[in-house]
């Protein structure tokens, strides 16, 4: 007799989970499942099955809101014996008295399984990529500077309007390996657009952006993929004084290719500013993604001033 069993993720199933999210082609790093862990060690699970690791789905809780489910995925050889209807059901155990609404991202390939589990449908979502991105040609300056952390208070305020429920420590974590992260200023130095770009597996991940329109997110953005087309480094704690140096950006080249990978961008669909903004620059769709959510959505922030996801395996 065959058997699964479904135990907490253990930094030891790193090696595991980063062969199953390769596997899958998906872009999260290794820092990303240790964000995952940090932040929920109680929630993250791994499916055995005849004690082998088999899947992977973790959990990350925002207040008592809204919870995300994420990095769902069982090995191919082990799919369609209910183990990912396990991983889900366990997930949803861990988070029914914990949160009034669970959310997660789902690809369609999940869909299928969601749906079977009372999810619902809340809005559809479009992964963006570029290899190369459409700069304006006329030399101009942003008011854009490296985030500090007087900005934090604003920042977090910004950030849980427009996702709904607090989740500023995951964002901060963000920030911590591998990322770029900036705030946009009004004219009168009012921070209204923070952003994060980050290393992934497989391409640059631009997310999440938040900004109360796209007058501030399109120059947070387009400094964003000025920086990456000219110096592709990205910034350490160490180079704070140096980054903010660079940061007084002049966008100068038309068409710039990226070196080394590609970018991702993650849009609500609803979010037309930014899917605008995503077509002028030169990025192309790639793939839909469904926001699904089982409870209350007594929360649903608002997506006009989302104009990047975290990731749809975050929010
Ligand atoms: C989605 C995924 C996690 C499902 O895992 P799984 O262990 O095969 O799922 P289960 O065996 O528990 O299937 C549960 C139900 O989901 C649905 N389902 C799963 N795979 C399906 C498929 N290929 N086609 C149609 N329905 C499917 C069915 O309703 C199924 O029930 P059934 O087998 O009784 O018909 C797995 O296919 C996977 O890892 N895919 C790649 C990563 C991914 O897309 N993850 C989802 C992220 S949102």
């Amino acid at each position: 007799m065959s058997s699964l069993h479904i135990r907490l993720f253990q930094k030891a199933d790193f090696v595991f989970a980063d062969s199953l999210r390769a596997l899958a082609g998906w872009n999260q790093t290794p820092d990303d499942w240790m964000r995952f862990l940090n932040h929920q060690p109680d929630g993250c699970f791994v499916a055995e099955w005849d004690g082998q690791p088999v899947g992977t789905a973790t959990t990350t809780i925002y207040e008592d809101k809204v919870a995300w489910i994420g990095m769902v995925l069982v090995h191919p050889d082990a799919r369609r014996r209910g183990i990912g209807r396990s991983l889900l059901e366990h997930c949803i155990a861990f988070l029914k008295p914990r949160v009034a609404c669970i959310k997660l991202d789902a690809t369609p390939l999940g869909k299928t399984l969601y749906d079977t589990m009372g999810f619902k449908d809340e809005w559809t979502l479009r992964r963006w990529e570029t290899a190369r991105v459409e700069l304006p040609a006329n030399p101009m300056k942003y008011r854009v500077r490296r985030w500090r952390d007087v900005d934090v208070a604003t920042l977090q305020a910004l950030d849980a309007e427009a996702f709904g429920a607090v989740r500023w420590q995951m964002v901060q974590r963000m920030t911590w390996i591998g990322a770029r992260a900036l705030v946009h200023l009004t004219p009168k130095q009012r921070v209204n657009a923070f952003g994060i770009l980050r290393r992934g597996a497989r391409a640059h991940y631009l997310g999440p952006v938040v900004a109360d329109s796209i007058a501030a997110a399109g120059p947070l953005i387009k400094s964003f993929l000025t920086e990456l087309a000219n110096q592709p480094v990205y910034w350490s704690r160490a180079d704070e004084a140096a980054a903010l140096a660079q940061s007084e950006l002049l966008a100068h080249s038309i068409l710039k290719e990226l070196p080394n990978q590609p970018i991702f961008w993650d849009i609500p669909d609803a979010n037309t500013c930014a899917v605008e903004l995503a077509q002028r620059l030169g990025f192309q769709p790639q793939r839909t993604l469904i926001r699904m959510f089982l409870g209350e959505n007594n929360w649903p922030g608002d997506p006009q001033k989302i104009f990047a996801l975290a990731g749809p395996e975050i929010g």
